[in-house]
């Protein structure tokens, strides 16, 4: 089992480069499967995730040619039922549902796996399979689904779900009619998605709003796409400079996508500094203050759930209180208790709410990783931590961050993996 040995106390220094977006990456691979032409993949990030959605389109049938972070997908699915255990590594492969219904019109998959911060059900996703007139036969092993005619259609998604709306938007690129999705998830890789089965021959209407009309051709054509930059992980970055009291200038950001992380590190007193449209910079200055307000998570342009982690720990360098609200997982703030064993000043208030009160002076402390996005937080408050931390199941983080151990280090973080 890999772990990371991490020496604190050392500030960020230099320059890195962001990703392409896993969330991103994940549904166009998947989108891959609705041609038989040759597609190409550029920025795809060698992460433990997209390998596993790969590992899927092989079993499927597909041959993938990796160079580097470009990718080449060629040839046609032989089958519609990837192998269960395949699919049990993550809860991405779900979206070979909606993909596998476009282009063979039957599909049976196993239930996805996925980290463990909360409940997440599949309704929405039959909502609007049935919402397209599939037959569904869910069981509580095997998801099995059928499109014997096509129509227009109207869905409108009871919650704004990412994987949901992606799933929708797969199958309805392969509808030769309109369908049209309410109260869409509108997330900048959701629009990514959107951008590719336009370049494969769908029309959709309303990209980046929370209504897509979508009009869908018989047989869609090979795409050439550079996978957009992660959010995530520059947000992830720059919450790392500033714990660290560091100073890095972030590349292949995209700024607009940065805008409600950057509004809360101003409220504390930070101002990142935006030197392009595609390069922030992230210095210490001084000691931050409290945010004024909550942090909560929300839809976008709502602030990212999957940013709340690393922002809990900022938030135990902030002077004050801070209120730190998750509604949408209900396990996502549990591994808060890890960061008062390392001397955090931290009230769990439910399983949704945290008070955290700054500064506080953390203390190194041997970790396990409970899932990716608050492992990564576990990093970042041991580089900031007095001492030797220990990080195990380091392969968690694996799954959303490329060799981020190395990259760490070219910022001066003294993090080794081990194993
Ligand atoms: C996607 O998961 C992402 N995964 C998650 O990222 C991310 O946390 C999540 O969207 C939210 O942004 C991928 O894209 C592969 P949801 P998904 O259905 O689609 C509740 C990571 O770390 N909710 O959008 O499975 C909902 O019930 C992963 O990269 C509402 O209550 O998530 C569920 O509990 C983890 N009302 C949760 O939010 C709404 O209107 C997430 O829902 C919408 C959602």
């Amino acid at each position: 089992m890999s772990k990371f040995n991490i020496i604190g106390g050392t500030p960020l220094q230099g320059e890195i480069s962001v990703s392409g977006n896993k969330n991103a990456a994940l549904p166009i691979i998947a989108a891959t499967v609705l041609t038989d032409e040759d597609c190409i993949l550029h920025n795809i990030p060698q992460i433990l995730d997209v390998k596993a959605m790969f590992a899927i389109l092989e079993d499927l049938g597909k041959t993938v040619t990796f160079e580097g972070n470009t990718v080449k997908i060629s040839g046609a699915v032989t089958h519609s039922s990837p192998a269960q255990y395949l699919v049990s590594r993550l809860r991405a492969s779900i979206l070979y549902l909606g993909a596998l219904l476009g282009r063979c019109r039957e599909a049976e998959i196993a239930p996805p796996g996925g980290c463990v911060i909360g409940k997440r059900g599949i309704d929405i996703h039959s909502d609007a399979f049935l919402g397209m007139s599939a037959e569904l036969d869910f069981s509580s092993n095997s998801y099995k689904a059928k499109l014997t005619h096509e129509k227009d259609s109207y869905l409108f998604l009871q919650e704004a779900s990412v994987t949901a709306t992606e799933n929708a938007m797969l199958l309805a690129a392969t509808v030769p009619h309109q369908t049209i999705i309410d109260n869409a998830a509108c997330e900048p890789h959701v629009s990514d998605l959107a951008n590719v089965l336009v370049k494969m021959g769908a029309t959709i209407e309303g990209i980046g709003s929370n209504r897509l009309i979508i009009k869908g051709v018989k047989k869609l054509r090979g795409v050439e796409h550079s996978i957009v930059a992660d959010n995530i992980e520059a947000g992830t970055f720059m919450i790392a400079a500033l714990c660290t009291q560091g100073d890095i200038i972030i590349k292949n950001i995209v700024k607009e996508h940065l805008i409600t992380p950057t509004f809360y590190m101003n409220l504390m007193g930070a101002n990142p500094e935006f030197i392009d449209d595609n390069t922030v910079r992230v210095r210490y200055e001084k000691p931050l203050t409290a945010p004024s307000r909550k942090v909560q998570v929300g839809l976008w342009p709502g602030f990212p759930t999957d940013l709340m982690s690393p922002m809990v720990v900022l938030t135990t360098q902030a002077e004050g209180n801070t209120l730190c609200h998750d509604w949408m997982f209900e396990s996502r703030m549990f591994f808060c208790d890890k960061l008062v064993g390392m001397g955090a000043n931290i009230t769990i208030c439910d399983p949704h709410r945290v008070i955290v009160n700054g500064i506080t002076q953390l203390k190194a402390q041997h970790l396990s990783s409970p899932d990716l996005r608050a492992g990564i937080a576990l990093v970042i408050a041991a580089m900031m931590a007095d001492g030797h931390s220990v990080i195990d199941n380091a392969s968690l983080i694996d799954r959303g961050y490329e060799n981020i151990d190395t990259r760490l280090q070219s910022l001066g973080a003294n993090i080794k993996r081990e194993g």
